[in-house]
């Protein structure tokens, strides 16, 4: 495994190894600490089924089932294990203008770490190309551990402790979409995380940002809200971001405990199908907390 930093600040591009072929688990723990490292890890050429992603997802940690098992109408095109990354049905055509999943899907052109809002968050996501539209799409980092390291000491020590309200309502509506079923708005209320949080892998400070983020615990609406504003327009000034132009076989894994990203727009009327696993992050278990808050 060969690894080129590709960023000033972080994100490596891996070479010398084969994703469908299970890792053995000392080349596991070298992502893992290449991970920690770089926090995006972006491998090209890797001829990748479902099955495959999962099985080397899961050598990370339980994965994520998609949240979409919740709406009982939804009707999945992908095994449950996968996020369906795509601007397709179940029936593998382009989806209508107004559909419901295209119009919650484009608020993840918002800044984001991936399930923020569920009870437990992610470690990492895995994402894999393999249609991609002709021009467009592209995915954008953001390094939240440099983006902590620049803020000011006055709003190092503002921060400090403050914990944000996660719901994925509260991104959608930023888009204006709301048509949540009952079942969704009672199976996900909002999750308070750490606004700052230790990154375990590096020991290093990062900002938990999101656009799931809605409200700043203990603090006026208005107040909070302006925060968390600033605080994601500081994270994703240009020398903190990343710009991954995909290209069909790219598999990219990012750590949504130190990174924040966002889709680009393309052309809808052109195909763009990736996969995404998502890794359980079971030492950031709110399920306790979540359940307490709603009562
Ligand atoms: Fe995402």
């Amino acid at each position: 495994m060969e690894i080129k930093q590709v960023h000033p600040l972080f994100v490596g591009e891996v070479g010398g190894i084969d994703l469908s072929r299970l890792l053995d688990a000392a080349t596991a723990k070298d992502v893992v600490a290449a991970m920690d490292r770089y926090a995006v890890l972006v491998f090209h050429d890797q001829a990748i089924d479902d099955p495959q992603q999962i099985a080397f997802s899961q050598l990370f940690g339980p994965i994520e089932t998609t949240r979409h098992l919740i709406n009982p109408n939804h009707k999945l095109r992908l095994d449950k294990h996968i996020a369906d990354i795509s601007n397709l049905d179940d029936q593998n055509r382009i989806m209508a203008p107004d559909a419901r999943r295209r119009m919650s899907g484009l608020a993840n052109r918002l800044w984001h770490s991936d399930s923020s809002y569920k009870p437990i968050s992610a470690t990492y996501s895995i994402l894999s190309a393999k249609v991609l539209p002709s021009w467009g799409g592209e995915t954008e980092f953001a390094d939240t551990r440099a983006a902590y390291d620049a803020l000011s000491p006055q709003l190092k020590a503002q921060v400090d402790g403050l914990v944000a309200l996660h719901s994925i309502h509260t991104s959608r509506a930023k888009v204006g979409f709301t048509d949540f079923a009952d079942e969704e708005r009672a199976a996900l209320p909002p999750v308070p995380q750490s606004l700052v949080r230790v990154h375990p892998g590096s020991g290093r400070k990062a900002l938990f940002l999101a656009s799931h983020a809605g409200s700043i615990l203990d603090m006026p609406l208005p107040e909070g809200m302006m925060l968390l504003h600033d605080l994601i327009e500081h994270a994703t000034q240009r020398q903190f971001v990343y710009t991954h132009r995909w290209r069909v076989g790219d598999l990219v894994m990012w750590d949504n405990r130190c990174t924040l990203h966002r889709g680009r727009p393309y052309d809808m009327a052109e195909v763009r199908d990736l996969h995404r696993t998502t890794v359980s992050d079971m030492a950031n278990d709110k399920r306790g907390v979540a359940r307490a808050s709603a009562a």
